[in-house]
Parts: C-alpha cells; sequence; structure tokens
C-alpha cells in the first residue's frame, strides 16, 4: 500500500493539462467512486494495526494534494479560457447589420430641398397647429370660403386648426423678414378627408415663395421649368393652366409631361401625356400687405406641391396609404447607399 500511494503520488504531481475535459477526467480517475484514491481508501481498513497510523497520514496526504492539484488545474483552464477570449482577432469585420431606408417621402422631400437650394431657396418652417390668420385670413379666404368648413379642416379650438396647407408659413416667413425673400418650406398637413388609395387626413406639401422687385410671371415661370426638368428629366416640359387660389393672382396649375410615356398618353396621364404637380401664382397684393410687405413696391410668386403626388409620380407608386404603413416589404425597395 505504501508503495501504491507513493507511485500515485508522483503520478499526481507529474499531472498537468490545460484542458477542462482532461481534467475532468483526471479527478474522476483519482476521487471518483471507483477513482484509485477512494479505494485506497477503503482498504484502509484492512491495514495493518502497527502500520494504520503511518498509512493514515500517507493517504489524507495523498488527497489533499489530488485535490490542491485539482483546484490548481481548475483555475489555470479557466484563466486559460480568458486568454482565448483575449487573443480574439478584433481587426475582422464584424458580423454585419442590416440598416434601415430612408422614408420614400423624405427622400423626395430631401431632393426637393436640394433642387431649390441650388438656385438660392433657403427652408423654413412652421407650426403644425396654426391659428386662422396666418392658414386663412392673411391669405386672403373670406369667411365664407369652404376650405374653412368643419368638413376639411381638423378645428383644435375656436380659430386654432392643424394646418390644412404649407401656404401658412409663407405668411410666417413674410411676417418676419424683409425682402428679398427665396425660402421653400416643406411640412406635413391635415384635411378632414375619408382615408383611400387617392386620399389622406394627412400628407407632406412643399410650398415655395420668391419676393423681391420686379418678380414676374417669367421668373415663375422659369423656375418651376428649371425644378420639373432636375427632378423629372431634362426632356420634361411643363404647362401652366389658369387656376384660383384666394392668396395668388394670377393663379395657375402646373402639369408636367407624363413620365411614364414622356407626353404620349398612358392610363397614368389618362392619355391626356401630362399630369398635375402643383398649384402656383403670384402672390396677392393683399397678402403681401396683410404681412407687412409693401405691394407697390415688392411682387412674389409662390408656389405649392404635394409631396406623396410627386413621389407616386416618381416611383409609380398608386396607393397613398403606403406612405403612412411603413410596411417594410415597401420600405426596403428603397434603400439607397449611405
Ligand atoms: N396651398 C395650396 C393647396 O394646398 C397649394 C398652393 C397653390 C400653394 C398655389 C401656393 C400657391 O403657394 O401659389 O392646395
Amino acid at each position: 500500500m505504501r508503495e501504491k500511494i507513493k507511485r500515485l503520488l508522483i503520478e499526481i504531481n507529474s499531472f498537468s493539462t490545460n484542458s477542462k475535459e482532461e481534467l475532468e477526467l483526471f479527478r474522476i480517475k483519482m476521487l471518483g467512486k471507483k477513482g484509485e484514491v477512494t479505494i485506497l481508501f477503503d482498504n484502509f481498513k484492512s491495514v495493518e494495526v502497527i502500520i494504520k497510523k503511518e498509512i493514515g497520514q500517507l493517504l489524507n496526504e495523498l488527497k489533499t494534494n489530488t485535490q490542491q492539484k485539482i483546484n490548481d488545474l481548475k483555475q489555470l483552464t479557466e484563466s486559460n479560457g480568458d486568454v482565448d477570449r483575449k487573443i480574439m482577432d478584433l481587426t475582422l469585420p464584424s458580423q454585419s447589420i442590416s440598416i434601415g431606408s430612408r422614408h420614400p417621402l423624405s427622400l423626395v422631400k430631401n431632393e426637393i430641398i436640394n433642387i431649390f437650394s441650388r438656385i438660392g431657396f433657403a427652408v423654413s418652417d412652421g407650426p403644425e397647429i396654426e391659428d386662422d390668420w396666418h392658414n386663412f385670413s392673411a391669405l386672403n379666404f373670406s369667411e365664407e370660403h369652404p376650405a374653412r368648413d368643419m368638413q376639411d379642416t381638423f378645428f383644435i379650438e375656436d380659430k386654432i386648426a392643424l394646418r390644412t396647407h404649407t401656404s401658412s408659413i409663407q405668411v410666417r416667413v413674410m411676417e418676419n423678414s424683409k425682402p428679398p425673400v427665396r425660402t421653400i418650406s416643406p411640412g406635413r398637413v391635415y384635411r378632414n378627408e375619408a382615408i383611400s388609395a387617392r386620399a389622406h387626413c394627412f400628407f407632406h406639401q412643399v410650398e415655395g415663395l420668391y419676393i423681391d422687385k420686379n418678380v414676374s410671371f417669367a421668373d415663375l415661370k422659369q423656375t418651376l421649368l428649371y425644378f420639373a426638368k432636375e427632378m423629372f428629366g431634362s426632356d420634361t416640359k411643363i404647362r401652366l393652366r389658369p387656376s384660383y387660389f384666394p392668396f395668388t393672382e394670377p393663379s395657375a396649375e402646373m402639369d408636367i409631361s407624363c413620365p411614364f410615356c414622356s407626353g404620349k398618353g398612358c392610363n397614368i396621364c389618362k392619355g391626356s401625356g401630362w399630369v398635375e404637380i402643383l398649384g402656383c401664382g403670384m402672390v396677392d397684393p393683399a397678402v403681401l400687405d396683410n404681412c407687412k410687405i409693401d405691394s407697390k413696391q415688392h411682387s412674389g410668386f409662390a408656389f405649392g406641391m404635394g409631396v406623396e403626388r410627386i413621389t407616386m409620380l416618381k416611383y409609380q407608386t398608386n396607393d397613398l396609404r403606403l406612405f403612412s404603413e411603413n410596411d417594410v416589404r415597401f420600405m426596403n425597395q428603397f434603400k439607397t447607399e449611405l
């Protein structure tokens, strides 16, 4: 027995590993139910009395040595794990995360802003909750104008409503600046309409305003022609049809040659070769005066376009509701390079 213990002590002391699995096998081999050390303890009963004390001490020493060895090696294997982690190659490319896409309305809005900024237009902003003066009265809407009707406007309280168009920002800009003014105002607007493929209770507009001395209808026309060509391609043609808005005189609606059939006639333009994209006109002198700009000294033009309308024409989208549903199958189609 003495010999056996000494042999085991040598074996245990010289054992080494950095693998957790091997260490566990070693533990079972020595201290398991049928392990070598355990069996020696079992056999201790039959040791002759005179050497019991000596063998007992040797056995205890063997057991503590074994346990100590196992503990030491256990610590080592665990810190080895750390070492493995520390030498991870941090220069490897990480797993790619999927990035979202810009909303198509934002893409088009930004493009509109870019196009106009190239010819000196600044960007201005205004509140979505607007008072009667800025949304209607200053813009020459008579008291009986149907757009003031509860059917079209979401009122919050008497004379306070969600703005029905971005023309309200025109008023704010004119009230707060001196000509020359060259600005566009993108924003969300609200109308009390039933939601369908062609109408929604909220949508987006970009308003344009140019005020200076001697601004003419020719300036308006040329500015809008430049915009149409930049937005829809250099072959695009425009036409202006007489129209009516309370805040412009004269007023017009602008069509572009149909971007789908280049003016030949298709079902998008209903065979006419033209599609309407915006309203415009010369700012009514009464509006200038309302906003404390001397209409004898200054003139200006304004225009307003629906961002959804432009987006639908640019991306051949046929249902307005897609823009507010945030269906990723729709949105993913607008992924662009960052
Ligand atoms: N505010 C008009 C609308 O919502 C659009 C518009 C027409 C704006 C003519 C203008 C303009 O500035 O001159 O339908």
